[in-house]
């Protein structure tokens, strides 16, 4: 793949059917010889920059001055950053600046950011002129391992987090590690959380070796990185390849969600607790149902909290900062979220590190008096 020259990446594949498969390049550079890449691989067309402020201030200028030079740059889009961007009035402002653009079908629209930019600017790709490619810049370690891989693409409403939006597939994803660097702290670990949880759902082995890596991963040494990476996207890609429309086993990605979407909800989507926090207490949570359940072993329970731990994350509901949720709360936002049918939760649980599995068998009653012994610190 390399010219000797150039620094070398990993290719991960995505696998899907009709035409809809495509590679994730994970490597440092990326952002630099995107225009290049994109020749090589989808043609020559012209693009769209879709990003935020803080990235645009930091990454915008390589990837812009690259392709107004090959004459495929139409224009840049740049959005306040922040979850409040995933919006209908953001959607239709964005749509609007495409089309006046002079977006046509064969053009790309690039979406350079974290997973609030990919999520909106795929949405907006798949309904501009009835859909058009996409090519993903993930510009966080979440969105590198996760958000930008898949096909989801959404926004949100008053009802609540992602309830619009379409499947639509990139036609090449370019995760640059090097654009890590500039993140804050606490969104690298936070992003941290959704890598190792692919470790947990099914592969032991990369738990394992994050265990014995996490520093190296933590400071960012590029081959520690892009492996980090690479076997989260493959993990991810198997799951997506096998289930694209989450009928079935793409619901393991949510193992630790269905308690972390209902802290979050409650903490009202705030810096109080990023997504990856809240992630990283379910994941605890689901471990420890699963231990009172007579899954798995109180060693494998306690692995994975020290992991999390020693990565400066939180684990317990009582580390979130402030005063917590009642029990009451927690099972009433659970009720509203999607992954809930007939007022039982679906659960992601564990029968080990490394083996989850979906289940609607546990009663609402036994995670309510589980959840209400975690709050009130009992047990
Ligand atoms: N589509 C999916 O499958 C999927 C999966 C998981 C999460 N998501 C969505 O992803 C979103 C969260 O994504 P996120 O955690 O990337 O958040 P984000 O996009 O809000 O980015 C986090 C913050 O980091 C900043 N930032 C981004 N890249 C930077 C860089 N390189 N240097 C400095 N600052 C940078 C952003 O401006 C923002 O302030 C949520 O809306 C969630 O619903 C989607
Ligand atoms: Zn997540």
């Amino acid at each position: 793949m390399s010219t000797g020259r150039e620094p070398t990446f990993e290719v991960v594949p995505v696998a899907l059917g009709s035409g809809r498969s495509y590679d994730v390049l994970i490597g440092p550079g990326l952002l630099g010889r995107a225009p290049e890449l994109i020749e090589a691989r989808i043609g020559s067309t012209r693009c769209a920059i879709v990003t935020d402020s803080n990235v645009a201030a930091r990454h915008l200028a390589p990837l812009e001055g690259g392709l107004k030079q090959k004459g495929r740059y139409l224009g840049t889009h740049i959005l306040p950053p922040g979850e409040a961007t995933k919006s209908f009035t953001a959607l239709a402002d964005l749509c609007e600046r495409l089309l006046r653009m002079g977006l046509e079908r064969g053009d790309l629209v690039v979406a350079l950011g974290g997973g609030v930019i990919g999520d909106l600017a795929g949405f907006a790709a798949s309904i501009v002129r009835r859909g058009v490619r996409l090519v993903q810049m993930p510009t966080t370690l979440l969105a590198q391992v996760d958000s930008s891989v898949g096909g989801k693409t959404g926004i949100n409403s008053p009802q609540g987090k992602n309830l619009l939006g379409t499947f639509h597939q990139p036609s090449l994803v370019l995760a640059d590690i090097e654009a890590l660097a500039t993140l804050p702290l606490r969104e690298f670990r936070s992003g941290y959380v959704e890598a190792a949880k692919y470790g947990l759902i099914a592969d032991a082995a990369f738990f394992a070796w994050l265990e014995r890596n996490r520093a190296a991963v933590s400071a960012q040494d590029g081959v520690a990185l892009a492996h980090t990476i690479a076997t989260s996207v493959k993990g991810k890609a198997e799951i997506v390849a096998r289930d694209e429309k989450e009928t079935g086993d793409r619901m393991l990605l949510n193992l630790g969600h269905t308690f972390g979407h209902a802290l979050e909800a409650w903490a009202g989507y705030s810096d109080r607790l990023l997504h990856g926090e809240a992630v990283a207490i379910g994941i605890c949570l689901a471990f420890g149902l699963s231990q009172e359940l007579g899954l798995i072993s109180a060693h494998d329970v306690a692995r994975v909290e020290a992991h999390f731990a020693g990565a400066g994350l939180p684990t317990r509901i009582a580390d979130i900062p402030g005063a917590g949720p009642q029990p009451a709360e927690l099972l009433e936002i659970m009720g509203q979220d999607k992954k809930v049918r007939d007022g039982r939760p679906t659960l992601i649980l564990v029968r080990g590190i490394g083996n989850a599995f979906i289940t609607r068998d546990v009663a609402s009653a036994m995670v309510q008096d589980f959840l209400s012994r975690r709050i009130e610190g009992r047990t």
